[in-house]
């Protein structure tokens, strides 16, 4: 057994063993009755070895993981013009947070908060149907991940939905400053959607290998994005990903991480693997809790905080 295989599988059982688990999301009535004893993680090397444990190969909803694709996709469309219309520092504050947008004339702080996310949803839509826009980001999801049957969970976008009125608030906010172009409720809907893709920690990991490897899919060789742009998400990520946990993550574990409310983290150590963790209660900041202790573990564990040391 290598080591990575024996680091991932102690901090699995170590894991499943514990009682602190932090609060299953709640405010999403669709993710409120998902198994808070779940635990899942999954590493891929840079050589495609996986090294998984525990619920690695069950689905969950990845929520804001998915901004950090809907970015790429984005930037892909429009390069850097995209940072025309949000923001790349910190926001210092929750995920959903609305004071800081009137402040800022409706411009979001950065591309992982809502708002942001909303705003880069709209670039997306822009020119297509929504069902179109929609369309393209699974099978983005799905080429990364090498793997067709991912798929949206429409009972979790449906509820969503039905409950997101802190959302439409931001969204008919930032309209009132034309930051959107397109209808309000055309962004949300596909917005709502990307948000509940269900992937598992394998899918995900998978989906992730580029960030971990100058852009390209060390596997199949192929460039998803310039080796700059790889940098640079993986900056946004590190500063903005874990909203106002974004330090302490930073702090505790020293890698580029997006979480989302599902409870799962993506995490990149640059040039040495793509990590995905899922254990679904969160912390106060609305992250995964063991999520985080687990890939604090793993970083100390293997050496990987890009910070050094161990
Ligand atoms: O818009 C929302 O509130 C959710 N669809 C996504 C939020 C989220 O995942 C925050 N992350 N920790």
């Amino acid at each position: 057994m290598s080591k990575l295989d024996q680091v991932v599988k102690d901090i699995v059982a170590e894991m499943q063993e514990r009682s602190d688990r932090g609060e299953v999301a709640t405010y999403i009535p669709e993710l409120a009755g998902v198994d808070p004893k779940a635990f899942g993680l999954a590493v891929i090397d840079a050589d495609g070895q996986l090294a998984c444990g525990g619920d690695c190969d069950t689905s969950f909803s990845i929520q804001s993981i998915s901004k950090v694709f809907t970015l790429t996709f984005a930037l892909g469309m429009i390069g850097d013009r995209l940072w025309r219309r949000v923001g790349r520092e910190p926001s210092g504050s929750p995920f959903n947070s609305i004071v800081q947008l009137e402040r800022e004339r409706g411009i979001p702080r950065n591309p992982f908060i809502n708002a942001g996310a909303i705003v880069v949803t709209d670039l997306i839509l822009s020119g297509h149907q929504p069902r179109e826009a929609l369309g393209e980001i699974l099978r983005f999801l799905q080429f990364l991940a090498d793997d067709s049957s991912i798929t949206i969970d429409a009972a979790v976008a449906a509820s969503e939905n039905r409950t997101g009125f802190r959302n439409r608030a931001l969204a008919n906010y930032m309209k009132s400053f034309s930051v959107l172009e397109n209808p309000v409720d055309f962004t949300l809907g596909v917005y709502f959607h990307h948000c509940a893709i269900a992937m598992s920690c394998r899918q995900l990991a998978m989906a992730g290998r580029f960030l971990a490897h100058h852009g390209r899919n060390p596997s199949t060789g192929l460039l998803v994005v310039q080796p700059e742009r790889a940098r640079r998400i993986n900056a946004i990520m590190l500063t903005c990903g874990h909203y106002d946990g974004s330090g302490e993550f930073a702090y505790r574990v020293g890698l580029p991480g997006k979480s989302g409310v599902g409870g799962g983290i993506l995490a990149i150590a640059p040039g040495r693997a793509s990590i995905a963790v899922w254990s679904p209660g969160l912390d106060a900041a609305g992250n995964s809790h063991l999520g985080r202790l687990a890939l604090e573990e793993l970083t100390k564990r293997m050496g990987w905080s890009i910070f050094g040391g161990n």
